[in-house]
């Protein structure tokens, strides 16, 4: 044993005497995972949500979260003698003063951008493979809530210097709290402490941001992982495994040695970001004045779809009872997202509804396999794409040299007809390729070798695929449509009946499928080749 190994020994008996750790610890670092790419996007969110941790910590100890008036008198010249708030003042001190500051701030942005990419790709790839099924349900939950706290410090943390992009997103925000009736305008006066602006926003979304938001995020991730850990990872199907196993590897050394570098890829790709890639350069926006647009002002991108639902909305209006409902602002600003989000969370539910499967699962789906979730998921997607597109329809138009007019007609007809498209046309992908894999359990691989037989005649040589390729492709159950009785015995309608019936179509649609090839069929077909 060398020096080094007697010393680390030491330390941990010394350690383990008085915490017991050292049973625990061995039980947990051999605890196994399943292995595939798409596992490494929840660990993106992770780590980008640690380099927020630290970058946040550095802007922390010069960022002045103050509204008082102050005249600039900074390196960057042509700013110097402008009114502005000590907010903004500050940040600009970051970006040219502070020793680092520029690319912290930098990191700090794109970390957020980073994290919310990692998200969304992660929602994605947990809601295409079905991983929210049961017992998944309250993670997916948790994490539709860490999507929605996501966004909303994005935009707080945007808002902090008191740009005039920033200021135009909080006097949306303002519009939008403005238009919820009745209560909205007492509910403006008492977020920015009186009329907008007012001097106490800043300060307010501050302690949001940087205390009460970041502790939200630690306890709901780590109720994430902790759940992750004890309900254990899903997996892809593949031969040996099963629901009741999982394949894969080691904690400790090899998901220790992949995490840990993957976290310096994450931090890696964010620093050069940070280094060479100007963003939110707000020097070049100047302070906010409530009076003053800039053409042009987007949001950051997980803010631009809803940007985008507000900028379609026709101008409607009612006036009543001496109150004005803008149903403009309310439905796109309020009512559709929360709609959105509640879909969104209540979705496992829905699903396990609609075809009666109230099972566990561990074993994931392959999209295909699951037409109508993942057609759902392509119109959903569609829907926010559209409206995302419409966020940015200002320089959309000035690129491609089109009117504004053109861009929300577009959009306005574009958001009822291309994601009812997107469903039909991803189902139809689906269901090809079902077929795609039966031919290929059935009748092998086209190996683009051609013969000519005796007779003259010209065919392709086609080769089994490995039995390993033809379990993968045929492990995955198709369920059988609910059959819920509309009648009892005596022949008389069910009080049930109607939602028997809803049931049972809604059931029936979601198994359509191209029967998989089954072993019968195989061997049968083996007897011709
Ligand atoms: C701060 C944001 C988030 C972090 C740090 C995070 C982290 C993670 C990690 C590290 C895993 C295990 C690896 C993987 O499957 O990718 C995981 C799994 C999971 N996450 Fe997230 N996640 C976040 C947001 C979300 C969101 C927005 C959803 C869905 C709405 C979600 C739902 C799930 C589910 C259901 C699992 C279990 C997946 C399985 O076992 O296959 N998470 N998360």
């Amino acid at each position: 044993m060398t020096a080094r190994e007697r010393v680390a020994g030491n330390v941990a008996g010394y350690v383990d005497d008085r915490t017991g750790a050292a049973k625990y610890l061995k039980k947990s670092l051999s605890k196994v995972f399943p292995d595939h790419w798409s596992f490494l996007l929840g660990e993106i969110c992770l780590y980008s949500f640690i380099i927020l941790l630290a970058s946040g910590t550095f802007l922390t100890f010069w960022f002045d979260p103050s509204m008082k008036e102050v005249v600039y008198d900074g390196e960057y010249a042509p700013l110097q003698g402008v009114e502005m708030s000590a907010a903004y003042a500050s940040a600009l001190d970051i970006s040219f003063e502070v020793r680092g500051g520029l690319l912290m701030r930098q990191i700090h942005h794109w970390a957020a951008l980073i994290f919310m990419v990692g998200i969304v790709v992660h929602l994605l790839r947990v809601y295409f493979t079905g991983a929210f099924r049961k017992p998944r349900e309250f993670n997916w939950i948790i994490g539709v809530g860490l999507l929605t706290l996501g966004i909303v410090e994005g935009f707080l943390g945007y808002s902090l210097p008191d740009d005039l992009l920033s200021g135009t997103g909080v006097r949306i925000a303002e519009a939008i709290m403005q238009a919820i009736p009745v209560v909205g305008s007492y509910l403006s006066y008492f977020a920015f402490g009186g009329a907008f602006p007012g001097e106490m926003f800043i300060p307010r979304i501050y302690t949001v941001h940087v205390l009460l938001l970041p502790g939200i995020f630690l306890a709901l991730i780590t109720v994430h992982l902790m759940l992750v850990w004890y309900q254990k990872h899903t997996q892809f199907p593949g031969p040996g495994r099963t629901e009741k196993n999982v394949v894969g590897y080691p904690l400790m050394p090899v998901y220790m040695a992949k995490a840990g570098g993957f976290f310096f890829i994450v931090f890696g790709v964010t620093a050069f970001l940070g280094a060479v890639a100007s963003i939110n350069p707000i020097w070049l926006y100047g302070p906010y004045t409530p009076g003053q647009v800039s053409a042009g002002s987007q949001p950051d991108w997980y803010m631009g779809w809803l940007d985008g639902l507000v900028r379609m909305a026709p101008p409607l209006e009612t006036h009543a009872f001496g109150y004005t409902i803008s149903w403009n602002i309310l439905i796109p600003g309020l009512i559709l997202p929360g709609i959105m989000f509640t879909l969104l969370a209540l979705y496992p539910f829905i699903e396990s509804w609609a075809t009666g499967d109230k099972r566990e699962h561990h074993l994931l789906d392959r999209p295909r396999n699951a037409p109508n979730r993942t057609a759902l998921g392509a119109m959903a997607l569609t829907f926010t794409l559209v409206s995302l597109i419409n966020g940015g329809n200002d320089i959309i138009a000035t690129t491609f040299d089109l009117t504004i007019n053109q861009m929300m007609w577009f959009a306005r007809i574009g958001v009822f007809v291309l994601p009812p498209i997107a469903f039909i046309v991803t189902k139809r992908i689906c269901l090809s390729l079902q077929r795609a894999d039966r031919e290929l359990v059935l009748h092998g691989r086209e190996t683009g070798r051609l013969v000519r037989l005796p007779h003259g005649e010209f065919v392709e040589i086609h080769e089994p695929i490995s039995p390993e390729k033809a379990w993968t492709l045929t492990s995955h159950e198709q369920l059988a449509p609910l059959e819920l009785p509309e009648f009892d015995q005596a022949g008389v309608r069910r009080p049930a009946a109607i939602k028997n019936k809803i049931r049972n179509r809604i059931s029936r649609a979601m198994a359509v499928a191209v029967p998989k090839a089954t072993e019968t069929e195989r061997k049968e077909l083996e007897g011709h080749h």
